[in-house]
């Protein structure tokens, strides 16, 4: 199916305090020690641009290091810090897991979930992840939900379906209220960490197919407040055009978030 072209009108609505944000993400994956760690968010924190209440920095370090960044994190009050991933249970014989519960109580209220790196190596699936989202909304934690299409969906021209299925199997249960506390991002797994990035008129046709979504299950303001980020490849050289997508709001960004001049050169082309 062809993507409709989005009728939502974007970031003016009514509700003016709940107009969308731009986010710009870091995902640390499983990468950087503690003290490489402390380098980037130290350099990220120095380096940060003064920037609108409209536009958010957050970072997500793997969890061992996170009482680190969050700390390092309070030289400027504007880098926030999220974790990559959560369980779904209270709490439990788990072995290796982490809680909602255990992230609140050391000032996490954001979590990444649904990332294709823990779709595919960790089977996490649908059912999972809407255990998951459930959890953190639950707990009134902030979830920024990964979804997206394989190279082969795309190439078979079926990636409209797939991220259709892919949000309405974990998203659209959810109430208008619950949606105040979700971020997406599109993120089409052959654009992931390949050097492939979707072009800006890719991410942007898909994310209007997104925001239309949203409008046909709710209403145009919960689709107008949501923010989606486009992840995958994203770099200095094609952020700003990436950026200035009417319905891309920021970025989730993996291997360009790593060193400092390059996160610094994505935030600053929001
Ligand atoms: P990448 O990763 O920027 O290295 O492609 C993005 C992501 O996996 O979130």
């Amino acid at each position: 199916m062809a993507g409709p072209t989005c009728k939502t009108k974007l970031t003016t609505n009514s509700k003016f305090n709940k107009m969308r944000k731009k986010i710009v993400a870091g995902n640390w994956k499983m990468n950087l020690n503690k003290e490489a760690s402390l380098a980037l968010v130290n350099g990220i924190s120095d380096g940060l641009p003064g920037l609108s209440d409209m536009v958010r920095v957050i970072v997500a370090p793997p969890f061992v290091n996170i009482p680190y960044i969050q700390d390092a994190s309070n030289r400027n009050a504007r880098v926030e810090v999220a974790a990559q991933n959560m369980h779904f249970a209270e709490s439990g014989a788990y072995t290796g897991e982490v809680a909602a519960d255990m992230l609140q109580a050391i000032g996490i209220n954001t979590v990444i979930l649904g990332h294709s790196e823990r779709r595919e190596y960790f089977k996490e699936d649908a059912h999972l992840l809407t255990k998951k989202v459930e959890q953190a909304l639950e707990h009134k934690m902030e979830v920024i939900f990964c979804f997206g299409e394989k190279l082969e969906d795309r190439q078979g021209g079926n990636h409209f379906d797939i991220v259709r299925e892919q949000l309405s199997d974990s998203l659209f249960h959810l109430n208008d209220v619950d949606w105040d506390n979700i971020i997406l991002a599109y993120e089409p797994v052959w654009a992931i960490g390949t050097g492939e990035t979707a072009s800006p008129e890719q991410a942007q046709e898909m994310h209007a197919f997104i925001r239309n979504l949203i409008e046909q299950h709710y209403d145009d303001e919960v689709a107008d407040r949501v923010s989606i980020l486009y992840g995958g490849s994203v770099k200095p050289a094609n952020a700003k055009e990436i950026f200035s997508k009417p319905d891309v709001d920021g970025g989730l960004i993996g291997g360009a978030s790593l060193k400092t001049e390059d996160f610094l050169a994505i935030i600053n082309s929001i």
